[in-house]
């Protein structure tokens, strides 16, 4: 059976599928490293930040849909570079996620090309994409859609509640 696989701009309305999606992504993250919640996603609370997101002319938020129903999102925002580089904007995929059970059927994909194209439409022709280190799923997914690692990220923590817990395979909780 054929599916409807597209990506749309998400809208207020769509905000309590975004903060779900959210959580999802964010659990994710976590058990990768600790920091991501801190220093990566969305201020808390996620539902406003969504809401500011939405009313930014630098900030771009898709869903991606199957056959019509949200599964994903993707959050890309554009920046400026050094003074030296002026007007040139670099459009940056902040954070991308698709549910487990619609992943590898495109979703994300759609997703990013059409953020890409709404960012090269306003003149963008740099991006960066953010990865945390070991995470060869999401370093899989960029490749294939051509981008190359250029930073890494190096974190020490005194409190030693932040320092290096990757783990390769995040395990969903069971279906309760
Ligand atoms: C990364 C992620 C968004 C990919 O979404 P997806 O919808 O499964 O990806 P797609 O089906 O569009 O795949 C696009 C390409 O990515 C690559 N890819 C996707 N899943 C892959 C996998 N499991 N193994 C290897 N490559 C993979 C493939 O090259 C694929 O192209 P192909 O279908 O022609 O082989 C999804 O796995 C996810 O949500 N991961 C958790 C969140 C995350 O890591 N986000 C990134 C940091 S914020």
């Amino acid at each position: 059976m054929d599916i409807s696989v597209t990506a749309r701009r998400a809208d207020a309305p769509d905000v309590v599928f975004l903060v779900d999606l959210y959580r999802k992504l964010e659990a994710e993250m976590s058990a990768i490293h600790p920091m991501w919640p801190r220093a990566d996603g969305l201020d808390e609370p996620v539902d406003e930040a969504f809401l500011a997101c939405l009313g930014d002319s630098g900030t771009r938020i898709y869903l991606g849909e199957i056959d019509g129903y949200p599964l994903g999102f993707i959050l890309g925002r554009s920046r400026e570079l050094l003074v030296h580089e002026a007007g040139v904007r670099v459009a940056a995929i902040r954070m991308v996620f698709v549910e487990q059970d619609a992943r590898g059927v495109g979703v994300g994909e759609v997703m990013r090309d059409t953020l890409m194209e709404e960012f090269r439409s306003t003149g963008h022709q740099l991006f960066d994409s953010h990865v945390l280190p070991g995470h060869r799923l999401a370093k899989n997914f960029f490749e294939a859609g051509g981008f190359a690692a250029r930073s890494i990220i190096m974190h020490h923590s005194d409190l030693g509640d932040g320092g290096r817990r990757i783990r390769a395979q995040f395990l969903p909780p069971a279906e309760s």
